[in-house]
């Protein structure tokens, strides 16, 4: 079992140093290997994806990543910076399957900034497409405008499309996905403005015809946003394309009380896998030794239950991280009176001692 290491930038290099701590005390064997990724890789290679870090991904059974990106980047052009990287190892990995679980943990219910009644016992699991849409659909770019509102104006453009066969293997995740839990799927789409996923929502209600055992609820992305902070608990399995996923997971992240606390998983179809806290690489707050590194840990556990075939370590890890928030140690983003704040490395090292 190989896996890449790729910490990235800001926290991502002190959150990775704890899930590695974890993987190590399993007495699994790994073979892991680092490299550099994002603002970190450019300042060393002068590209956020250097071909030897891409190559060991590729050779990689699985990647645990951190976090990449740094507001002094923003001024690159857009080929060289971090987010870059992550958008590369997407495409080149072809991780079209990313799945986002938004979880309340019973300890930190009252981190959250929706009422105790209305996310206790939440457990939503986001399925976002992950290689398509408006973020890889060509063409795109500037040019003057030929026609629309200001002909011979300057204007931008990026283009939304999906393929058939693209929807279809999402749509599959999704239903497979559902029948391990509550059998109940919910579509996001856009279909009363926009033919592309007008289409979508045909391709998914066919492909549910296979699945009549699980139940299939269409949904505008607008009330989709709408109804996660009404009723939270009313969805189950949401699947949606790359745009819409991107910004409802945020909102989904938020109603548990802290991004810090998510982990992040993205597949192929090889079941190879990018493993990533949900959470960026917060340069705000990056070298303090302060950040969240549980999504991280937890990252790592999906890796072992999704890539690696130890669904037992799996299970060891997301143990160790209940009986952590049980004891009351809190990192600062999920601090509350009458707990214990902990740092980035005593939070990790309290995981493995947790591990027994
Ligand atoms: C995410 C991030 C990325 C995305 C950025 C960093 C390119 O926001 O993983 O959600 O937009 O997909
Ligand atoms: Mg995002």
């Amino acid at each position: 079992m190989k896996i890449a290491v790729l910490p990235g930038d800001g926290i991502g290099t002190e959150i990775v140093a704890e899930a590695v701590k974890v993987l190590n005390v399993l007495g699994l064997k790994f073979e892991m290997e680092q490299a550099l990724v994002g603002g970190a890789a450019y300042e060393a290679h002068g590209h956020p994806l250097p071909e030897s870090t891409l190559k060991l991904a590729k050779e990689a059974d699985a990647v645990l990543f951190g976090a990449v990106g740094d507001w002094k980047y923003d001024k690159l052009d857009r080929p060289l910076r971090p987010e870059q990287a992550i958008l590369g190892l997407r495409k080149n990995l072809g991780l079209f399957a990313n799945f986002r679980p938004a979880i309340c943990y019973e300890q930190l219910v009252g981190a959250s900034s929706l009422k105790p009644e209305l996310i206790a016992g939440l457990d939503i699991l986001i399925i976002r497409e992950l290689t398509g849409d408006i973020y890889f659909g060509q063409p795109r770019g500037r040019r003057v405008a030929t026609d629309g509102h200001f002909p011979g104006a300057e204007e931008a453009f990026d283009t939304m499309r999906y393929s058939r066969p693209e929807i279809e293997r999402i749509a599959h995740v999704a239903f497979q996905a559902a029948r391990k839990r509550s059998k109940k799927v919910t579509s996001v789409d856009k279909a009363n403005v926009l033919e592309t996923f007008q289409f979508w929502k045909d391709v998914v209600t066919e492909v549910h015809a296979q699945y009549p055992d699980v139940e299939l609820q269409h949904m505008y992305v607008d009330n989709a946003a709408m109804q996660l902070v009404k009723a939270p608990k009313a969805f189950d399995v949401v699947v949606t394309g790359n745009m819409f996923g991107d910004i409802l997971s945020d909102e989904a992240s938020m109603l548990t009380g802290s991004i810090g606390m998510l982990p992040s998983a993205s597949l192929n179809t090889k079941s190879q896998g990018l493993y990533e806290p949900s959470h960026g690489s917060a340069p705000d707050i990056a070298g303090k030794g302060v950040a969240n590194p549980l999504a991280t840990i937890l990252s790592a556990a999906m890796m072992l239950r999704f890539s690696l075939n130890q669904a037992e370590a799996a299970d060891r890890i997301e143990a160790a991280v209940n009986k952590v928030l049980s004891q009351g140690l809190r990192t600062a983003d999920i601090y509350s009176e009458g707990t214990t704040r902990v740092g980035t490395r005593e939070m990790g090292e309290a995981v493995v001692k947790a591990l027994g």
